[in-house]
Formats: C-alpha cells, sequence, structure tokens
C-alpha cells in the first residue's frame, strides 16, 4: 500500500536507514564511547536476533513463559452501551505476564543481553512496568538488574516497587528534577555509560539512540502481528480503525507494525493531563517541536531555554516530553493520526471498561480505551480495535485515593 509516497510493502526494509534515521528523526546523538556501545548493539542485534536459535528461543519463551499470544476480547456490553452499532475490541496484553506489553521487548533484550556476555541490565522506569518486565527478565536468566525511578513514582506506583525488590532488582531512587520518568532515564543513561562493557542498558519504550527505536518496535510489533490474525480469524476482516495509547510509544509502535500496510484508520493517543498548558500535559506530538533528547532526534516538548519541558500526566508510563522518531515520523506522513485524551477522560473509561467488561484496565491503557469509546460514538458503524497495553492493579490504590470509586 502506498501512502503519501511511501511503500508500505517495503516499509520495514527501509525504516530506519542503516544510521537509525525515520526521515529526519531518530539517529544516536551519543558520545563516542556509547556510540561504540550502540554499534555493538546493532551488531548483535543484526546478526544474534536474526539468527534461527534466537528466533526459536524467543518463540518458546513468549509461548511457555509469557503466555503468548494474548486474546482479542469482543467488548460486547461496552460496544452495546454505546448503541451506535460499532464493535469494540481489545487486544489484551494485561494478560501478557507481568500485566504490560513491556515485557515483549524486555525478553529479547535480555535474551540478547546473555548471548552478548553481559553481567548486568539497566533500566528505567515511570509506571514501573517497565522495570518489572526488566526485573523479571533478570530472574529468568540469572542476571543483574538496576532500575531507576524517580522519587514521585516511587511513591505513585508502591505495588510495583515491591515486585521489582521480590523479584531481586536494585531500585534506584532518582530524586532530581521533577523526579519522575525523563529524570530517571538521564540517572539510567549515566550509570551505563560509566558501564557499558558489562551491562545491557534495556531502554523501556521505543526511544533513545539507534538501534533502541528500532530493536523495540521489532520485539514488540508481535502484538500488531497476532493481533492481525487473531482479529480476521474472529470477524473475517480487519479491523476500520484501531487505537492505542502513546508514551515514548512502544505499545502503539508495536501495534501499529501489524496494520501500516492495510486500509485501516490508526490512532495513537497522548495524555492531555490537566490541560493544554505547558506542564499540564504531556502531548509531545501535539504541541512539542523538533529537538533531541537522550540520543534521539524527535518530536519533544522544551522549555524557554529549549530543554525537556516540564510534563504531566495521571499515566505514571505517559508522562514523557517526547515520543519515540518513528511516531514523528508517521505523524508528519499522516499515516496514523495523533491525538489526545485528558484525565477526567481516562479515569471515566478505566471504571468504565471495569464495570462493563470486567477488565481493570491500567491507566496508561485507559487513554486507548476512552479514545475507542469516542470513535465509536462518532462512527455510524464498523470495529475498533483497542491496544489494551496493561492491566490496572497497579493504579487502584491511587486512583481510589484520589478519584475515589465512581
Ligand atoms: C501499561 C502501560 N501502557 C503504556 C505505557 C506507555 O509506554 P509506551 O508508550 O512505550 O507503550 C506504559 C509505560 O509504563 C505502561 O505501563
Amino acid at each position: 500500500m502506498k501512502f503519501n509516497g511511501i511503500d508500505f510493502d517495503t516499509y520495514f526494509k527501509n525504516y530506519p536507514d542503516k544510521n537509525g534515521f525515520f526521515g529526519p528523526y531518530g539517529g544516536a546523538f551519543v558520545d563516542e564511547g556509547l556510540l561504540k556501545a550502540m554499534q555493538e548493539i546493532n551488531d548483535a542485534y543484526f546478526t544474534i536476533c536474526k539468527s534461527r536459535k534466537f528466533i526459536d528461543e524467543l518463540r518458546r519463551i513468549r509461548k511457555e513463559f509469557q503466555g503468548r499470544p494474548t486474546p482479542i476480547t469482543h467488548l460486547e456490553r461496552l460496544s452495546n452501551q454505546i448503541g451506535t452499532g460499532v464493535q469494540l475490541y481489545a487486544k489484551r496484553e494485561d494478560l501478557n505476564h507481568t500485566g504490560a506489553h513491556k515485557l515483549n521487548h524486555c525478553m529479547g533484550e535480555a535474551l540478547l543481553a546473555k548471548y552478548m556476555g553481559k553481567k548486568k541490565l539497566i533500566a528505567e522506569t515511570g509506571a514501573g512496568q517497565h522495570g518489572v518486565a526488566i526485573a523479571t527478565a533478570a530472574a529468568y536468566f540469572g542476571l543483574e538488574c538496576d532500575v531507576y525511578m524517580g522519587t514521585v513514582d516511587i511513591k505513585k506506583q508502591a505495588p510495583n516497587v515491591a515486585r521489582m525488590k521480590i523479584l531481586g532488582a536494585n531500585v534506584v531512587e532518582v530524586t532530581h528534577g521533577l523526579a519522575t520518568l525523563k529524570e530517571a532515564v538521564d540517572a539510567a543513561f549515566d550509570a551505563y555509560a560509566k558501564d557499558y562493557q558489562n551491562s545491557i542498558y534495556c531502554i523501556g519504550s521505543v526511544v533513545g539512540p539507534h538501534p533502541f527505536p528500532m530493536m523495540v518496535r521489532d520485539f514488540q510489533s508481535v502484538v500488531g502481528i497476532e493481533a492481525r490474525e487473531q482479529f480476521k480469524e474472529m470477524t473475517g476482516e480487519l479491523p476500520d480503525s484501531i487505537v492505542a495509547c502513546v508514551g515514548g510509544g512502544s505499545n502503539s509502535a508495536g501495534f501499529f507494525a501489524g496494520f501500516l500496510n492495510d486500509p485501516v484508520d490508526i490512532y495513537g493517543i497522548e495524555p492531555l493531563g490537566r490541560g493544554t498548558k505547558m506542564g499540564d500535559h504531556a502531548a509531545s506530538l501535539q504541541y512539542g517541536t523538533e529537538g533531541v533528547m537522550h540520543g534521539f532526534n524527535s518530536i519533544m516538548l522544551k522549555d524557554e531555554n529549549g530543554e525537556p519541558a516540564p510534563v504531566y500526566s495521571v499515566a505514571s508510563g505517559l508522562d514523557y516530553p517526547s515520543s519515540g522518531p518513528e511516531h514523528a515520523f508517521l505523524r508528519d506522513l499522516g499515516r496514523v493520526k495523533y491525538d489526545v485524551i485528558n484525565d477526567e477522560e481516562t479515569i471515566d473509561a478505566f471504571f468504565r471498561l471495569s464495570r462493563m467488561e470486567g477488565i481493570i484496565p491500567a491507566i496508561e491503557s485507559s487513554h486507548a480505551v476512552a479514545y475507542g469509546i469516542k470513535l465509536a460514538e462518532k462512527m455510524g458503524k464498523g470495529s475498533v480495535l483497542i491496544c489494551l497495553s496493561g492491566r490496572g492493579d497497579k493504579d487502584m490504590d491511587y486512583i481510589i485515593e484520589n478519584y475515589g470509586i465512581r
């Protein structure tokens, strides 16, 4: 399928290019030491990860340890309640082991670390889902694990902090700046730069220097590939629209990858938080401008000095001032439409899905659910497939304390 001059039949061969660029976005803007480390990971990715042995081992892990494939659920009661005739479906990454999509790329990255002879996994985390996933992967492969996490998120996501510790990871508190996800990424990068011979940085999303945006997308593409096949088997056709939330952009990049070459409308949803004022949201693709952060060029929210702006979202996993370079590229192409959902709409969707379907979604995923509901209200007919990126157990205390039971 051709779209705006880009041939999506050959898209994955051409993007990113060999230097890690999706059009103008991406690359590896790091110093020479780290550039060497990135080159080592890139070379290992193209040799080890493409080998039959690696692919077979990862496939077995996904089936026997992660519980893949995760199902698609028809959200029948919710669709009936909306009443327009549009049918909503959910791809259930909440049923992936550890309760979110994050384990898909963590097991891939940790398996690569094992093949490369690395002893330690270093990562950052916001909502704690990536931290739990990397701690799980480290325990599975018998590797050391340091997870960097901001003070604010440590308080907000206490159950996930406990899980990481039980799994044997070392949770390193990051106290500077806003003490949330961006600062955690800064700290994890610094630690990795000092120890890259012994360790591998397992970034939590499709961000950071090349090859991470490509590698994480490729590991996450299992979500989209499975979903496409399952949806066709279930309904005999493709969905009319698909929706996923976008923080750094990993669940969406993997989910979208299965449908980019199809006549399917694709929506990426960013957090509008408390509103459009700078500092009240984290909708970088909506309100940001081009810039370099954490070693990659993309669209980002900047303050008056051109530095990454303070951001906010009710979802700890979405409050990042940029998004992966591929999203910026797909936005410019018009292949994916990026839109926003605010905190209130998110909390409504959290309770509505819980009550109507018996599925408690993560606050991050609730952004996609809210948009799916909006689409169903607008569309006269058809189907919407939502990526339910994770489960909401980690969020329940926070929601009850701040919003009560609705
Ligand atoms: C359940 C869940 N969904 C979505 C996200 C956002 O990350 P990404 O945009 O990389 O998928 C997170 C991040 O922690 C998460 O925990």
